[in-house]
């Protein structure tokens, strides 16, 4: 059994991990600054698996902070999730995304040098395709940053793939990870973005909370069967047992592996919208809008190297995501509810209509 840091591990992807990574019997520690987490997180956790995670409150950026988590830990690996991600943000604010997403990395690599630890799963992203040109997307298709979000992942990549080179790490594995949607089957972690959120399940969510009116789908004429956008969504427990396989086989191999995480199959937006509707049976109202600029038509994962490498295939299917970020949804927006009228009380439906 291993010991892993996880940066970040407080956030949705991080939080879904640790659970993976404490029933596989690992020892698992979290350092997250909770920006973009809540600080329930470390409770809810032992509430799934029974088990305390230690948790170091910590920027990733404080080089001698890092240095005093690793220092003690004798770690066998980190997993680093640490990141900001919204891509209008990064676009807006690039000084930003570059000091967190890079010179986080870099702070976090520093310290794992200082501590000797050599191995790291990291968080990349399918946004390092770009545009793809094709769809199944293997991962030796040509890389490309279409925004500063995607650009700073691109750099992560390749700052970690020359430490490998170079011999200062031993092994690192670069997760792309294709379109994560779903939570815990327990309802009790999930995504909880802050603001209106950029993606599409969480908007559904909302809408489907009450909380917004309609959802906007962002074009219907584009080269797809039904004319709206292709996603390769991919439940986030699946995702986090990948992590599980990417540790455990980092731990006996080295070099650099780049490997997608997706399905391989694309949904529609109007594909997810309607067993959104079946899984839940609430009707949600929605408007066709204008494209949003920056969106792809397709794209979708060639996942042939992880079944290889990892053992690893999604198991989980459209339904059960619809049906796990619905049970996570209406759970926090009862426990809003009752935290507003000091009572507990059914999740609203105002936005969507019951299905007859
Ligand atoms: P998230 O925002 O829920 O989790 C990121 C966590 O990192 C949060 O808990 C946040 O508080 C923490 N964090 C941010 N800045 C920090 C800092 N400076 N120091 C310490 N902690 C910090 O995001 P997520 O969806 O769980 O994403 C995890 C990783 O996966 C990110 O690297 C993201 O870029 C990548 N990724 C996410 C998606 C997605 O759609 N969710 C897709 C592809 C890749
Ligand atoms: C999915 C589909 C939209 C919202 C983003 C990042 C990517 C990665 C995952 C981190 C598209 C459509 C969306 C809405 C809609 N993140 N849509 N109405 O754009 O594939 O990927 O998240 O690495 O980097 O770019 O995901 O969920 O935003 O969109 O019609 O209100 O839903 O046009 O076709 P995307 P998404």
């Amino acid at each position: 059994m291993a010991r892993i840091l996880l940066t970040g591990g407080a956030g949705f992807i991080g939080s879904h991990t640790a659970v993976a990574l404490l029933g596989r019997g690992h020892d698992v520690v979290l350092a997250d600054n909770f920006s973009n987490a809540s600080r329930s997180v470390p409770a809810r956790l032992k509430d799934i698996t029974g088990v305390d995670c230690p948790v170091h409150e910590v920027d990733i950026r404080n080089t001698q902070a890092m240095q005093a988590v690793l220092a003690g830990g004798a770690f066998d690996a980190v997993i680093h999730f640490a990141a900001l991600k919204a891509v209008g943000e990064s676009e807006a604010n690039p000084l930003l995304y570059f000091d967190v997403n890079v010179a986080g990395t870099l702070s976090l690599l520093t310290a794992m040098r200082h501590a000797g630890i050599g191995r790291i799963v990291f968080s990349s992203s399918a946004t390092v395709y770009g545009a793809p040109e094709h769809c199944p997307i293997a991962e030796a298709a040509p890389l490309h940053a279409t925004n500063i979000y995607g650009r700073t992942k691109l750099i992560m990549e390749d700052m970690i793939g020359d430490l490998v080179r170079t011999g200062m790490l031993s092994t690192a594995f670069l997760l792309r990870y294709f379109n994560p949607v779903g939570a815990h089957p327990s309802g009790l972690i999930g995504e909880d973005p802050r603001g209106v959120p950029a993606n599409l399940m969480p908007y559904l969510c909302q809408v489907a909370a009450g909380q917004r009116d309609c959802l906007t789908v962002f074009g219907d004429d584009y080269p797809t069967p039904d004319g709206t956008g292709v996603r390769d969504y991919l439940h986030v427990m699946d995702l986090a047992e990948a992590h599980c396989a990417a540790v455990e086989v980092a731990l006996g191999t080295y070099g650099t592996h780049a490997v997608n995480l997706g399905t391989g199959t694309g949904y529609s937006v109007l594909d997810l919208l309607h067993t959104f509707e079946r899984a839940t049976g609430l009707a949600i109202p929605y408007r066709i809008g204008p494209r949003r600029p920056g969106d792809a038509p397709s794209c979708y994962a060639d996942p042939t190297l992880a079944k290889a490498m990892l053992g690893w295939t999604a198991k989980r299917t459209l339904h059960d995501m619809c049906q796990d970020s619905w049970h996570w949804q209406s759970l926090s927006a009862k426990a809003r509810q009752a935290a507003e009228h000091g009572g507990s009380q059914a999740p609203t439906t105002a936005g969507a209509q019951l299905l007859a």
